[in-house]
């Protein structure tokens, strides 16, 4: 980051196309049993492409997600308020490596198809933007078409990680003057734990 703390990310609405609206803000580790909630209540399929197992997601997986803001990155969770209570439908985060903000997402699957995925990743790229980074990164697995088909649509440059097929890189530049001029090589580092 350029020079010291992510601007805040504001607690909004977001209203989607049939008229639901849903209240988005980051996430606090209040928020412990309500991710367990939305992450346990995906599909194996989802939860495969998000955190790469179809079965229980580790406890500090968890709470590395509610502890990404810490160290300058984002955890946002989108909710609807239900008769039980608000319930997380959505969530994005980006942690920072260098001058990269390496983020995933996830949407429940009643909530898919919905703009939501499209939606997040447009936020977190204004949010890593506005806070000086430089590059937006992730890495998706190479069966999850929709993601990737997603991103390209959002001008992300997709390429197959060299040392794991198995794996795309997903990259964008946040520079203005880089937009257009393609991605540049990843920062090195860890990726985001999914
Ligand atoms: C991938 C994911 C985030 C997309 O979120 P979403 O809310 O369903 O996506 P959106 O509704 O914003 O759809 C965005 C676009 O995806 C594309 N899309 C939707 N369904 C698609 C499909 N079946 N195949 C290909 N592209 C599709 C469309 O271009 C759509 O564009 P539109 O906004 O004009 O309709 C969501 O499916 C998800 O959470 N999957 C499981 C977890 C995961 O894969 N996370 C990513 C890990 S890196």
């Amino acid at each position: 980051m350029a020079d010291g703390g992510v601007p805040p990310l504001a607690v909004q609405e977001w209203v989607l196309r049939d008229g639901v609206r849903l209240a988005v803000r980051p996430a606090t580790t209040a928020d412990g049993p309500a991710l367990r909630a939305f992450v346990d209540g995906l599909s194996r399929e989802s939860r495969y492409f998000r955190y790469l197992t179809g079965g229980r997601v580790a406890e500090p997986v968890l709470e590395s997600f509610l502890a990404s803001a810490t160290d300058g990155g984002v955890a946002m969770l989108v909710l609807v308020d239900t008769d039980q209570g608000e319930r997380i439908v959505a969530n994005g985060q980006y942690v920072v490596n260098q001058d990269t903000a390496e983020f995933a997402v996830a949407v429940d699957d009643d909530w898919q198809g919905k703009g939501l995925g499209r939606r997040l990743i447009g936020k977190l790229r204004e949010l890593a933007r506005s806070a000086g980074l430089h590059r937006m990164r992730g890495d998706v697995l190479s069966e999850n078409r929709r993601m990737l088909a997603l991103l390209r649509d959002c001008g992300f440059h997709l390429r197959r990680n060299p040392e794991d097929s198995m794996l795309h890189l997903v990259e964008v530049a946040l520079d203005r003057a880089e937009e257009s001029g393609g991605a540049r090589a990843p920062a090195a580092g860890p990726s985001l734990s999914r």
